[in-house]
């Protein structure tokens, strides 16, 4: 099948396959949409099934970075980078250097970060071969760990999306289920829990519920119970698809605002919600704060410009909240509509 027919192509503006005998490395870079500026996304590496699997997930993820860009408000479209290999066995230095030359022979049409799979680190290599790449190490020039700016604004968005719901003026007082406690979901929770909100955690790693017990008075529940926990709140901060056919009829909460990218199965999971009375923050609006970050290191905009940038993903949320009450459809769509208004 040709690129072209793919169901994910949907009229990215070039798909580059980039390959590289010496280091092995085989990459597609997808950008889909240049419309507001250059189109920014990491680097993802994974070990894919095959080439049509890598190319899908690159389509994919390219379109959802120009809806998430433009929902930020910034001056980037939407592209991605997919390595296949396994990144931890297949890294080297000359891997990401050949890649940084790839990106650089693309003329700044695309601009590069670190993504499932890549570090900082792998970033310095890319930075030797091009200037292209943000989301470098703080002792690099760059502005390190983009995931605090993530969790603050999954934070503020879950206080516009309690106040949308439930008329809560903070989340004090309210249950929050978070799932998955990483680089954002335990920053999440320290928020959370300083702002007098009742914690119940898991994950797979043990250790890290653990450490949210123990500083945030967090209450453990096994990862398969955190979609069925009493709380006003679910806040899905591991991986994607976590709202899906066997999990909807399972959630107790009102609210559902998390970090994890791809958090609906499928599109009309997003309808599903909306007629469960579950209000669903848009993955892709509230969990921006890092591209943000990223964007405006790229960029050399002062990093204290970032913290009100971030905290305006409520306004962000509470206008897509409001748009979808007045047209009656699920927030989802209604974020998507208002994003296409903004590079279409
Ligand atoms: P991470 O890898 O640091 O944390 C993910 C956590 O989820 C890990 O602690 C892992 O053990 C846990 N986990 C995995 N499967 C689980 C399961 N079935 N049940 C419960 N816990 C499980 O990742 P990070 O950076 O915190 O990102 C979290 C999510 O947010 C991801 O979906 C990511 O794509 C998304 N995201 C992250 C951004 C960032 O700035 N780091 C930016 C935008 C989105």
């Amino acid at each position: 099948m040709s690129l072209f027919e793919l169901p994910d192509f949907d009229a990215h503006e070039a798909v580059v396959h980039v390959s590289d005998a010496k280091t092995g490395l085989k990459a597609i870079i997808a950008i889909h949409n240049t419309r507001r500026g250059p189109a920014m996304g990491g680097s993802r590496m994974w070990a894919y099934a095959d080439s049509t699997a890598a190319a899908t997930d690159a389509l994919r993820l390219s379109r959802g970075m120009t809806y998430k860009n433009a929902m930020a408000g910034l001056p980037i479209g939407g592209g991605k980078a997919v390595i296949i290999g396994d990144a931890r066995t297949a890294k080297s230095p000359e891997l990401f250097r050949a890649l940084g030359r790839a990106i650089d022979g693309l003329g700044g049409r695309y601009i590069t970060a670190e993504d499932v799979g890549t570090s900082p680190e792998d970033m310095q290599f890319v930075r030797e071969t091009t200037r292209y790449v943000a989301g470098l190490a703080g002792e690099l020039g760059g502005r390190g760990d983009p995931s605090p700016a993530t969790a603050l604004g999954v934070f503020v968005g879950i206080g516009a999306a309690v106040r949308h719901r439930l008329g809560a003026d903070s989340v004090k007082g309210l249950r929050v289920a978070v799932q998955g406690l990483g680089h954002v979901g335990f920053d999440l929770a320290r928020q959370l829990h300083e702002a007098g909100a009742q914690l119940i955690v898991a994950d797979i790693d043990r250790g890290n519920c653990q450490r949210a017990a123990e500083a945030f008075g967090a209450i453990i529940v096994s990862p398969d119970e955190i979609v069925d926990v009493d709380a006003e709140v679910f806040a899905p901060c591991a991986l994607g698809a976590s709202l899906n056919p066997q999990t909807l009829p399972r959630l107790k909460c009102q609210v559902v605002a998390g970090a994890a990218n791809n958090q609906l199965a499928t599109d009309d999971i997003g309808d599903r919600l909306r007629e469960a009375g579950i209000l669903y923050a848009p993955d892709y609006v509230i969990n921006a704060g890092g591209i943000i970050k990223v964007c405006a290191e790229y960029f050399g905009e002062p990093a204290d410009s970032v913290e009100g940038r971030v905290r305006a993903i409520a306004d962000t949320l509470s206008d897509v909240f409001r748009k979808a009450d007045e047209a009656g459809v699920a927030t989802s769509r209604a974020a998507d509509e208002l994003a296409r208004s903004k590079f279409a």
